[in-house]
């Protein structure tokens, strides 16, 4: 048995300031250690959305003590880790510069390897984390940023087979619950009242489903859901709960019928391994779990979701994946640089200094 390896990771992309430290080998499962996450959800309430520059500011001043807490937390000293893992993109690159220079500071004066991850694929390999999910599978990724279909078949091996043209799944509900006046952050706002709402009180268009390819849309349900709210008159609670249901119900719609037919294609390339992953916020929605685990049925693929805390963004996923491929003998050195853009199908072995 391979001594298990001890990994810090720290996540700073967008609004969550997060440190984490897990111990475990590939496949996993592993063992969090530890698991902070502090939100600034309260900063960025009165803008309706997350401001830059407040992200940034934010993760300044509390990165450091996030990470102590961190450490304390696993009863782990900066001595006992294996390698430092942080988040270089994609995200709001303030917030990215942020994480990836403490993370460069403590390698420095550690003399720790640095392993430098795109965020992507801390989502997209949680379930090794959480179940030692084997590869490949198909993964459904679902996040604010990003609403995508990929077929994982290892580390750093993403083969994406389809994408939103327009919206991602999280920003849909995003949208959804600012035009509704639920509130920040959308997706769990949304999800409360719909829950509370008729879903068949409006039949929204279900962009795409029909279509060729593996693709997703979002912006002709946006349009709809803006005109029934329009239309509603005084929006009341009943009002904003049968649409926000509708909503729902077709957001989910699309992306349980993209996934089936996803996996009819996994199915022929990989016999042998059927297994869905959904990843990423959105992952956290319950009704999105229930259709999905029928359509999984259905086409006899067994489903693995994370729990709802490690769907959402966390450092865990952020060790983990560092813990994945520093087992591979992977690692960066202190050029690698923060990326706004970097898509989950191209290798992090195209980061700057990027060892092995
Ligand atoms: O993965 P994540 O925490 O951050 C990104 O990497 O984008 O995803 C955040 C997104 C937001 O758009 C949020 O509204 C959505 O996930 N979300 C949800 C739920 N919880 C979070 N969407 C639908 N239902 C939820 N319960
Ligand atoms: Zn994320």
């Amino acid at each position: 048995m391979t001594k298990p390896l001890t990994i810090l990771g720290i996540e700073t992309s967008c609004d969550e300031t997060a440190a984490a430290v897990v111990r475990g080998n590939p496949p996993g499962p592993g063992e969090i250690l530890s698991n902070i996450v502090a939100s600034q959800i309260a900063e960025h309430r009165p803008y309706g959305g997350v401001v830059p520059e407040i992200a940034a500011r934010a993760h300044v001043e509390i990165l450091d003590g996030i990470v102590g807490r961190a450490l304390a937390d696993a009863h782990t000293t900066l001595e006992d880790l294996d390698a430092i893992a942080v988040t270089a993109g994609p995200g709001l690159i303030g917030g990215v510069a942020v994480g990836l220079s403490l993370a460069k500071g403590l390698a420095l004066a550690t003399g720790k390897p640095l392993v430098a991850l795109n965020h992507l694929e801390g989502h997209a390999l949680t379930v090794r984390l959480t179940h030692g999910v084997a590869f490949p599978y198909l993964l459904l990724l679902v996040s604010g940023g990003h609403c995508q279909l990929l077929i994982a078949e290892g580390v750093g091996r993403f083969t994406r087979i389809g994408t939103t043209i327009d919206d991602a799944a999280g920003e849909a509900f995003d949208k959804t619950a600012k035009l509704l006046g639920l509130g920040f952050p959308g997706g769990p706002a949304v999800e409360r009242a719909a829950a509370q709402g008729n879903a068949k009180r409006h039949r929204f268009p279900r962009p795409l489903v029909t279509s060729e390819g593996f693709d997703f849309s979002f912006s002709g349900l946006k349009t709809a859901v803006r005109r029934a709210a329009e239309t509603s008159g005084d929006l009341s609670p009943a009002a904003v709960a049968d649409i926000a249901a509708g909503f729902q119900a077709a957001a989910i719609d699309v992306l349980v019928s993209r996934a089936s037919k996803a996996m009819e294609h996994f199915a022929r390339i990989h016999p042998e391994g059927h297994r869905l992953v959904v990843a990423g916020g959105v992952a956290a929605n319950k009704s999105l779990n229930v259709s999905l685990a029928a359509a999984a049925k259905h086409n006899e693929f067994d489903l693995f979701v994370p729990a709802p805390s490690l769907c959402t963004d966390n450092a865990a996923m952020i060790a983990w994946a560092g813990l994945e491929h520093f087992a591979e003998g992977k690692s960066d050195g202190l050029e690698a640089a923060p990326r706004a853009r970097w898509p989950l199908d191209v290798s992090r072995r195209n980061v700057a200094g990027a060892k092995a």
